[in-house]
């Protein structure tokens, strides 16, 4: 069997890129923004796609995704940008790029926490604009972290990776997630999102953007923080209600924030940019050479693993597909 051709839908990279053409014709989408409606039209003759989380691959895309397409990863460990049903349905394989960004994206949310808690923005602005006066024992004061509670909705790696940082900044960790982790009894572990957020002096949205998750952050909850908590998501912004953090924010019920997703990436609603005491990032949690580099060997590996050795990969997200593949025999 010749190389499979590979349709890569934005740069990469370079040693993921080199890691790619060793094994694989790739087909690189050259432009710097996403391939949006080009997707099927570049995907005919693939054999695999390597998307981004920017790119949407709903119901009525994978229906339409030429038959050559046999296995699609992601560049991203959120796949919410990808219908797995509609994937399985056709029989593609879909995988993602667990672990090896935890650590990126768990520092991001520690930076975040961090100049949200001592308003770090306004103070470098206040710099910048050349506004910084004589040094004074009332300017910038911020909230300190330690024996403060900070709470994680969404206990996964990631979520793990945040409470272990803050445990050395003198932190309490409580969280809120599906099921309650053997692995996390250190932690104060809550049933609900209601009762995690009203003990959460520092409010971190770590969890999946699934049909439970999206909107939970509302304003009926954003009520019950603590007057003046600290809110951060490096998550997704779906989960979150942005009207009713904004106001929140505005209100001074949310002291601080840091975030590092939006709903409408990267045409954010332009009130952020006006918020006080708010750190904005824009989508960098697992921008580190380490993580992405990770991110595109494992994706390559999971396609080489699957179209050259016939083997199943690990981190399929709909594995029914795999099974039905290899009960086939299809090579
Ligand atoms: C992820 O991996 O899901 C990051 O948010 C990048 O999209």
């Amino acid at each position: 069997m010749g190389r499979p051709n590979l349709l890569i839908t934005r740069g990469l990279p370079e040693p993921v890129l080199k890691l790619a053409d060793a094994s694989f014709e790739v087909k690189l989408w050259p432009h710097d923004y996403p391939i949006g409606a080009q997707l099927l039209p570049w995907a005919q003759g693939c054999d695999a796609l390597l998307v981004m989380a920017t790119d949407r691959l709903d119901a009525g895309t994978l229906q339409q995704m030429p038959s050559s397409v046999r296995a699609i990863a992601t560049y991203s460990v959120g796949h919410d940008h990808i219908d797995l049903e509609a994937a399985a349905d056709r029989g593609v394989p879909v995988f993602n790029t667990p672990d090896v960004l935890s650590d990126a994206v768990a520092e991001t949310a520690l930076l975040l926490i961090l100049s949200a808690a001592r308003n770090a923005s306004t103070a470098e602005a206040t710099l910048r604009d050349g506004n910084w006066g004589p040094w004074s024992p009332t300017h910038f004061l911020g909230q300190q972290l330690t024996g403060r509670r900070l709470g994680i909705y969404g206990m996964g790696r990631i979520g793990m990776g945040i409470a272990q940082r803050a445990l050395a900044f003198g932190m309490q960790v409580h969280y809120h997630n599906r099921t309650r982790h053997s692995s996390a009894s250190a932690y104060t572990y809550h049933a609900s999102l209601e009762s995690l957020m009203a003990h959460s002096d520092v409010f971190c949205a770590c969890a999946p953007s699934t049909p439970q998750t999206r909107g939970a952050i509302n304003a009926e909850r954003l009520k019950l923080l603590p007057t003046g908590a600290v809110f951060v998501n490096i998550a997704r912004g779906d989960l979150v209600d942005e009207d009713a953090l904004i106001s929140a924010i505005t209100s001074g019920k949310v002291g601080g924030a840091g975030l590092d997703v939006y709903c409408n990436e990267p045409m954010i609603d332009p009130r952020f940019k006006q918020l006080p005491r708010t750190t904005l990032l824009p989508h960098i949690g697992s921008a580190t050479h380490d993580a992405r580099n990770g991110m595109g060997t494992l994706a390559i590996d999971a396609l080489r693993t699957l179209l050259l050795d016939d083997a199943k990969p690990a981190n399929c997200l709909n594995p029914g597909a795999l099974s039905r593949r290899f009960l086939k025999g299809v090579s």
